[in-house]
C-alpha cells in the first residue's frame, strides 16, 4: 500500500486519542448554517459510511506540497491563479469540459509566468466544487415555489418536486464525479498536454481578430523562440512538458467534508482527502461555527473568503483560530469586496493581520462582489467591474507595501454569454445566447485570457517583483 494512502478516520478515530477532529455529531450541535435537511436519513448514513471507505481523491502529501508553494505566494515569491466554475455539475464530467477549463488555466497560467516573470501556483476551482451556499431557501417561478438549487452535491436544478429534493446519494456520485475529473487532469497536466510546445494548440480556435488572441499568439511565439533556444543549449527540462496543478472547493457539506477527512499514514494528522485546498465560505466562516471548527483540526492548507462586511479585527481571530502557528502557507484570504469597496475595505483587514506578524497569502475574488442584474433578467457581472477590482487589490498592496499573491475567479473553457463587456464588447442583450452557469456568471475564454494579460501587465510593472525560486514538481 502507498505510504502516502490515508487511513480512514471513523476505523482510527477511536484508536487513535490524538486525533482531535471533532465527530460529525458535535459538528452539527453548531447548526452548521447551508445544510441540506435530508428526509432519508438511513441512507444518509449508509452513504457517509461507504464515502469513509473509499480511497483518497488526493494525497496528503501533495496538500503539503501546495502549503509549501503557497508559502512562496504569502512571502512574495510566487503568484496564485485559482479558477473554474462557480458551480461545477455532474453533467459537464466529459473530457471535452474538463480539457477546455483546463486549457484556459494553463493558458492564463503561461501569460502570467512569461510575461510577469513569477512562478504561478495552478488551482482549480474543479474536482469537488459542486455545493453552493444560497441566500434564498427557496425558488418561486409564477406560483410555484420549490427548494432552491444547492448544488449537484445536494439537489437537482431542474424546477421539479422530485429534483430539488436534497438526495444524500449525490454525495457518492460528487466522489466519483471527482475522482473522473482529477483521473483526466492528472493525465492531461503530467501526460503531454500542458507541453509548452503545444500552447498553440490550446488556443487555435481562437477568433483571429481578437486583440487578445494576437497577443497570445505573440507571446506563444516568443516562448517557442525561448524553449528553442533552451533546447540548442541543451537544457531539456521535464518541467515543460508537465505541470503542478491542484484542486480546491468550498468546503461547504460538513458531512461530505468530514467523511473525506483521513488520518495520514504518515504524520498521524488529519487531511481533507477530497481536494488540496479547501475554503470557507462567505457565509459560513462564523469563528465558532462548524465549518471553521473542522477545518482548523485538517492539516490541508486553508482559504477564507472575506467580503465587504468583515470586520478586520474577526478575519484576526479567524486566523488565530485556523493559523495559530503562523505556519506560512497555511491562510490564504480571499477578498471579494467588490470594486466599489475594495479601496476601503481591504487595508484594514491587511493591516490588522500584519500586525499579527504572520504571512498570509492575500488573493482577490472579483468576481462575487460585483454581481448585478441585467435589464433583461441574467444575473451577470461586468468585466470592467471585474478588472476594477483587480486594480483597486493591486493599488492597496502597492501602498502597503504588501504582496497582491494571487487572483481567484469564475471562469469556464466554453465561449459562454454571461459576463457583459470585455474585447468582445458583450452587451446584455447578447447574454441569451449562450448562457449556461447554474449559478453565477462566468468569464468565458476570452474574458479570462484579457484578466490575465492584464494582471501581468500590472505584475510586470510592479516595483517589487518575485524572485523566481525553483520549485520541485509534484501533482
Ligand atoms: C463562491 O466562491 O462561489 C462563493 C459562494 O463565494 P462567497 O463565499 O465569497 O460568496
Ligand atoms: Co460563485
Amino acid at each position: 500500500m502507498n505510504e502516502n494512502v490515508a487511513m480512514p478516520l471513523s476505523r482510527l478515530a477511536n484508536l487513535d486519542p490524538m486525533s482531535d477532529v471533532p465527530s460529525l455529531e458535535a459538528l452539527h450541535a453548531l447548526n452548521p448554517p447551508q445544510q441540506p435537511t435530508y428526509a432519508q436519513v438511513e441512507l444518509l448514513e449508509a452513504t457517509l459510511a461507504q464515502l469513509r471507505s473509499l480511497p483518497p481523491l488526493v494525497f496528503a502529501g501533495e496538500c503539503d506540497n501546495l502549503r509549501l508553494k503557497l508559502a512562496q505566494a504569502a512571502a512574495g515569491e510566487a503568484f496564485i491563479l485559482q479558477g473554474g466554475d462557480c458551480a461545477e455539475t455532474f453533467a459537464a464530467v466529459t473530457a471535452s469540459s474538463i480539457r477546455g477549463r483546463l486549457r484556459v488555466l494553463l493558458s492564463m497560467a503561461v501569460v502570467l509566468t512569461y510575461a510577469a516573470e513569477v512562478p504561478v501556483v495552478k488551482i482549480g476551482r474543479m474536482a469537488g466544487q459542486f455545493a453552493k451556499p444560497r441566500s434564498a431557501l427557496t425558488e418561486t417561478r409564477g406560483d410555484v415555489t420549490l427548494p432552491a438549487y444547492r448544488g449537484d452535491a445536494v439537489n437537482g436544478y431542474e424546477f421539479t418536486s422530485q429534483s430539488r429534493t436534497a438526495d444524500p446519494r449525490r454525495l457518492l456520485q460528487v466522489y466519483n464525479a471527482s475522482a473522473a475529473t482529477l483521473n483526466l487532469v492528472r493525465a492531461f497536466t503530467k501526460g503531454g498536454f500542458a507541453d509548452l510546445r503545444s500552447m498553440h494548440s490550446w488556443n487555435a480556435d481562437f477568433v483571429r481578430t481578437a486583440h487578445v488572441s494576437t497577443r497570445y499568439e505573440q507571446l506563444t511565439a516568443e516562448i517557442d523562440r525561448a524553449l528553442a533556444f533552451m533546447i540548442a543549449c541543451g537544457v531539456d527540462d521535464a518541467s515543460f512538458r508537465t505541470v503542478d496543478f491542484y484542486a480546491s472547493h468550498e468546503a461547504l457539506l460538513i458531512d461530505y467534508e468530514h467523511a473525506m477527512t483521513r488520518i495520514d499514514s504518515r504524520t498521524a494528522r488529519p487531511y481533507n482527502v477530497g481536494g488540496h485546498l479547501l475554503w470557507i465560505g462567505d457565509r459560513t466562516r462564523q469563528l465558532d461555527g462548524a465549518h471553521v471548527e473542522l477545518l482548523r483540526r485538517l492539516r490541508n492548507p486553508v482559504g477564507i473568503k472575506v467580503g465587504p462586511s468583515a470586520d478586520p479585527a474577526e478575519v484576526v481571530r479567524l486566523a488565530d483560530r485556523i493559523d495559530p502557528d503562523h505556519e506560512p502557507g497555511r491562510l490564504t484570504i480571499i477578498s471579494r469586496m467588490g470594486c466599489g469597496k475594495v479601496r476601503q475595505a481591504l487595508p484594514p483587514i491587511i493591516q490588522q493581520m500584519q500586525a499579527t506578524g504572520r504571512k498570509v497569502c492575500w488573493v482577490c475574488d472579483p468576481m462575487h462582489g460585483n454581481t448585478f442584474s441585467s435589464a433583461n433578467g441574467y444575473k451577470t457581472r461586468s468585466f470592467a467591474d471585474v478588472t476594477a477590482e483587480v486594480d483597486g487589490f493591486f493599488d492597496v498592496h502597492a501602498e502597503l507595501g504588501t504582496w497582491p499573491g494571487g487572483i481567484h475567479v469564475e471562469l469556464t473553457g466554453d465561449d459562454v454569454t454571461e459576463c457583459v463587456g470585455g474585447v468582445a464588447e458583450l452587451r446584455e442583450e447578447d447574454l441569451a445566447y449562450r448562457y449556461e452557469t447554474v449559478c453565477d456568471p462566468r468569464l468565458n475564454r476570452t474574458q479570462s485570457l484579457e484578466l490575465a494579460f492584464m494582471v501581468a501587465d500590472r505584475l510586470s510593472t510592479m516595483e517589487r517583483r518575485a524572485t523566481p525560486v525553483f520549485t520541485g514538481p509534484d501533482f
